[in-house]
């Protein structure tokens, strides 16, 4: 597919530069557009009322590009994620991939899970695999596929294994691998790295980069931790308490490979931790409200 490019100093996902103005290039991996209009959400809540958690939530995301979304516990992330994936209808809104309008049951995005998902009898291969089984296609096909993303995610020699016998970081990496493997539009990552220990997160996170830029992948990435997502991202959208909307929106205007403890980093990250502070305080005053009075 050929695309503009404008006259700047362009440095795609690849690591190309662009220099010479104007002028149509073959995009390696075009990746459409996920624009996210006006979404409400709300639940039933046990007093028989409704909770509205997301409200007019709207935001894109570009071709390629790696956005994070950070947000106080409890602010609809995960709900946010579910409506985009098709998984969840919203009560209001639309998400649109490519400019046309998506529904429940699309399969346009890849989803990893906030918690492990793996099938535990079931092989690293066959995990993977499973991604592709509501695709009908020849079983030397997906031999092909699956030996291709197993090599891209660094599990060779790991395929027979069963979830039990590898490790948390390896988890993480095959059900990253089980949602590439279709080639999804846009991949969606709902606290991928949580739960691991800070050396392992940290190795998986310059993974995450690697695999999404060798991919060239459209990434909306959520997470708890922000040196993580000033680490990652192109850009991070800051979500307030419920009901929630976008409050902020950071450019992370640094090359890549960055250094999490220079000095820019630390400036975002104080910026963010800011803005974070508050809605994280509101958070906790609700939760607290809401507990019943304890009996004495
Ligand atoms: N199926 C449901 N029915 C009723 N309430 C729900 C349901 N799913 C989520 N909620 C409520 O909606 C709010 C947002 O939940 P959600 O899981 O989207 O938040 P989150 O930002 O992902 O939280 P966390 O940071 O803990 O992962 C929470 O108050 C939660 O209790
Ligand atoms: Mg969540």
């Amino acid at each position: 597919m050929l695309a503009q490019v404008p006259p700047a100093n362009i440095a795609s996902r690849n690591g190309t530069v662009f220099n010479d103005g104007w002028r149509p290039i073959l995009k390696v991996n075009p990746m459409p557009e996920l624009s996210v209009r006006q979404i409400v959400k709300s639940y039933h809540n046990g007093d028989d009322g409704e909770t509205k958690v997301l409200d007019g939530i709207t935001f894109d995301v570009k071709d390629g590009e790696f956005l994070s979304v950070v947000g106080p516990s409890g602010c609809g992330k995960t709900t946010l994620l579910k409506v985009i994936a098709g998984l969840l209808e919203p009560d209001e809104g639309q998400v649109l991939i490519d400019g046309v309008p998506v529904g429940p049951g699309h399969n346009r995005v890849g989803f990893i899970f906030q918690q492990e998902s793996l099938f535990p009898w079931r092989t690293v291969r066959e995990n993977i695999e499973y991604g592709l089984e509501i695709i009908e296609l020849p079983e030397e096909k997906k031999r092909t596929l699956s030996d291709e993303i197993i090599s891209l995610v660094g599990m060779s020699g790991l395929e027979d294994s069963l979830p039990h016998e590898i490790s948390g970081g390896q988890a993480r990496k095959t059900e990253m691998a089980r949602s590439l493997i279709t080639k999804p539009d846009i991949l969606v990552a709902d606290e991928a790295l949580s739960n691991l220990d800070a050396q392992t997160r940290n190795y998986l996170q310059t993974e995450f980069l690697r695999i999404s830029e060798e991919t060239g992948s459209t990434v909306l990435f959520v997470s708890h931790n922000v040196d993580e997502a000033v680490f990652l991202s192109d850009r991070i959208l800051v979500m307030s308490n419920i009901p929630s909307s976008i409050i902020a929106e950071y450019e992370i205007d640094l090359a890549q490979p960055r250094n999490r403890t220079s000095p820019e980093c630390l400036e975002y990250r104080a910026k963010i931790l800011d803005v974070l502070r508050v809605e994280q305080e509101k958070a906790m005053s609700r939760q607290t409200r809401q507990r019943p009075p304890v009996s004495t």
